[in-house]
């Protein structure tokens, strides 16, 4: 199937379509594709955030609140998570996760519309915020982790999981064939949508490399910025710590002000 990226103009606009038709099924071609496997990363991913119990922490393109779930879970009944999330039908299918879920944890959940690139929250409201395979599909991804940035206290960590770059001989060739040829098919057979699924692994051809996120991270100001590489390089961890001592981040701009202070 051919198929071009759209502009970035179109981009926000095609990608917020895209989940919207894919969110019911989302979760079970999310097992499908990565075979079970994104479960275990995530819980990498939590682990680097190190919690604390009465903390408040931030999901960035939350989707179906699957991450968000997993963080209030380590958290006590002082704790608070926000999944933000700009698909209306990903959050809905987070809300019937959490009300499927909400005896199995006691700390707060809040899932709230909004744009990863204009968080609605005031500077240095987090003890940590994270991002996983989302950041791949914004417009514009420093100004996505400045924004993360910018609303987590100083010592708090920012934390990026996605599609990474292998380069092991053979498996990246194998890898490349799967995510190309095959994950196309298993979106179609399993939500009749084979263009959202021929999107995943363009939408990878475009997104940098696990360099270009460090020097994303370390733009934004980010110390500690260490890159932790899982299945083989295919997925990419990134965690940087924001700094006491201010960061290149604008943390003062007026814009910011009216963000929710929770
Ligand atoms: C591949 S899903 C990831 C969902 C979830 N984080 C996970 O790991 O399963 C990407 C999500 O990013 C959201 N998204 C993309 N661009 C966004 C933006 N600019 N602002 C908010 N959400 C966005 C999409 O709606 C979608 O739910």
């Amino acid at each position: 199937m051919s198929f071009s990226l759209p502009t970035a103009e179109e981009k926000a606009e095609y990608v917020l379509r895209q989940f919207d038709r894919i969110a019911q099924k989302y979760d079970l071609t999310n097992d499908a594709i990565s075979m079970g496997m994104h479960h275990a990363w995530k819980k990498r991913a939590v682990s680097e955030l190190g919690l604390k119990p009465d903390g408040t922490y931030l999901d960035v393109c939350c989707g179906t609140g699957d991450l968000t779930l997993r963080i209030a879970k380590n958290l006590s009944k002082n704790g608070k998570v926000f999944g933000l999330d700009f698909s209306p039908k990903m959050l809905a299918v987070a809300h019937q996760r959490l009300a499927r879920h909400a005896s199995e944890t006691a700390a707060e959940i809040t899932f709230k519309e909004g744009d990863a690139l204009q968080l609605p929250f005031a500077n240095g409201t987090f003890d940590g915020a994270i991002v996983s395979f989302g950041l791949r599909n914004v417009t514009d991804y420093q100004r996505g982790i400045n924004e993360m940035t910018r609303v987590v206290k100083p010592g708090g960590k920012v934390i990026n999981l996605d599609l990474g770059k292998s380069t092991v001989p053979l498996f990246c060739q194998l890898f490349a064939f799967y995510f190309r040829q095959i994950v196309p098919l298993i979106g179609h057979a399993l939500q009749s949508d084979k263009q959202a699924y021929t999107y995943l692994p363009v939408s990878n051809s475009a997104y940098p490399n696990p360099q270009g996120i460090s020097e994303i991270f370390k733009t934004a100001g980010l110390n500690d910025v260490k890159h932790i590489s899982l299945a083989l390089g295919s997925v990419a961890l990134h965690v940087g710590t924001v700094s006491h001592a201010g960061s290149s981040v604008d943390r003062s701009s007026s814009d910011k002000s009216s963000g929710d202070k929770i």
